[in-house]
């Protein structure tokens, strides 16, 4: 925890009240209320953590303002541009970048841990054939927790180590089988000479019939989009797993949370519902009918893929993720596409609108992810997934770092009560 240098007065009732300001290493200085209830008898409200750090974090950075992405202090532009997804996990779990020798012995780990119990197969075949993956990557992840017993101590640093690797390694593998149930083609099995993107396009494209090559411009993309998601700080599904985990909740538990949390169309489920809302609109000429509905008060409408809770200026993820786009389409002769072109006027048209400027609302990283992922012949339904795959490494490197703090404890907290106060109750035939 950080020393305080400085300290901030509040007065109430006449009571004045010390609180400890902090200095992080880059970003805004944060107020120390631990305190405030115990001194003053007052809670804060802040729903939605506006203006709340809910822990400290040496993982992640954001500066909204600038459009900067950091990782361990690596920016994220460097990373997708000379790193590598396994390189940039391992950067995210142990806080340095791997020597030769630690990335390969890492890599090995990842790779041999790959397949799944043989009994999870069942598990999958439970579901309805039209189950959305999410929701059987949910399940399953949860049922993790009932067939690997060995790792859910998570007293234990050799098991949270152990459980880590598990969930890295067999995501890809759980994500590819959710999609292959639900078109009804056979299970791949990982295959371990593959590198992470590759091992997961064959296990989501290839079928025994025929051989499958991995088209590795098309594998680099895929590492990009895994590297560009890898983790963003305290977002919803993170603090989800941070909030089930400390609890005491065991590691499976804790992703599966923060996959069902994901889901949602405001977090990573908005690259499928953008890619939805191209199609929706079809032609340009339509553009100008969503965007007004996207600007109306009265309507609750938003365009998918724009705006951010953090990002004021841009999303380098996004920047990144456009230029891949470029190549994927340009590669696969696709750069013609109706929803290609419907997405790029729509852009245009966003950005040269006062509303959209006024309000600081950029497109996202979901907004070109979805583009690429549809090029590579992704159901939209899969987009949600390859997102959960990618971010899993980020989970659970906080959740490593949660326990690793000795001042951890349960999350729990309060609200602003506007309910009813004490009445009695009245038998039904009095009402
Ligand atoms: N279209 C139209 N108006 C918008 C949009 C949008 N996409 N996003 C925000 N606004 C407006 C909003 O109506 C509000 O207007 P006003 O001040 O007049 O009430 C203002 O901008 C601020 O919005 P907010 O909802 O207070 O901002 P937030 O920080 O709570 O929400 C957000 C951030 C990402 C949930 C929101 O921008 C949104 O719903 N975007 C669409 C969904 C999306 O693309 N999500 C992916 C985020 S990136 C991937 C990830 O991290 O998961």
């Amino acid at each position: 925890m950080a020393q305080s240098t400085k300290s901030a007065k509040l007065m109430i009732d006449g009571k004045e009240i010390d609180l400890p300001i902090y200095s992080p290493t880059a970003g805004p200085d944060v107020i120390d209320i631990r305190k405030l209830y115990a001194q003053a008898g007052v809670f804060t409200y802040d729903p939605g953590f506006t203006s709340t750090a809910s822990c400290d974090s040496t993982i992640t950075f954001i500066d909204g303002g600038k459009g900067e992405l950091l990782h361990r202090g690596y920016p994220i532009d460097q990373l997708a541009g000379k790193s590598h997804y396994l390189e940039v996990c391992y950067l995210l779990l142990y806080g340095e970048l791997p020597s030769a020798a630690q990335l390969e012995t890492f890599e090995l780990n990842i790779t041999h841990h790959t397949m799944l119990h043989e009994q999870m197969v069942n598990f999958f075949r439970g579901f309805r054939r039209d189950a959305h993956p999410m929701a059987i990557m949910v399940g399953v992840v949860g049922a993790m927790s009932a067939f690997y017993h060995d790792s859910t101590d998570i007293s234990d640093e050799h098991q949270r180590e152990v459980a880590s690797h598990r969930l890295i390694a067999k995501m890809p593998t759980i994500a590819a089988w959710a999609y292959k149930y639900s078109i009804g083609q056979p299970f791949v099995y990982p295959r371990n000479d593959l590198d992470y993107a590759s091992n997961f396009l064959r296990m989501c494209f290839s079928v025994p019939a025929e051989d499958y090559e991995v088209n590795p411009i098309l594998s680099r993309a895929m590492d990009r989009i895994f590297t560009l998601h890898a983790d963003h700080e305290q977002n919803a599904s993170t603090s989800t797993v941070r909030l089930a985990s400390s609890s005491g909740a065991n590691p499976f538990a804790c992703i599966a949370a923060g996959i069902a949390c994901l889901w949602g169309p405001a977090h990573g489920g908005a690259n499928q519902a953008c890619l939805e809302m191209l199609k929706e609109i079809g032609t340009p000429d339509r553009i100008p009918e969503f965007i007004a509905r996207a600007k109306d008060k009265d309507d609750p409408y938003r365009l998918m893929g724009f705006g951010h809770r953090v990002y004021k200026n841009h999303d380098p993820r996004a920047t990144v993720m456009k230029q891949s786009a470029d190549e994927v389409l340009e590669l696969l002769g696709v750069e013609n596409n109706p929803v290609l072109q419907v997405a790029k006027e729509l852009e245009a048209a966003a950005l040269a609108d006062p509303y959209f400027a006024d309000k600081k609302l950029f497109p996202n990283v979901d907004f070109y992810s979805g583009i690429i992922l549809e090029a590579m012949g992704f159901p939209t339904s899969m987009f949600t997934p390859v997102f959960a795959v990618a971010r899993t490494v980020g989970w659970i490197s906080q959740w490593k770092e949660q326990l690793s703090d000795p001042q951890h404890k349960i999350g729990r907290p309060r609200q602003l009560y506007l309910g009813e106060t004490t009445r009695d109750y009245t038998d039904i035939e009095m009402r």
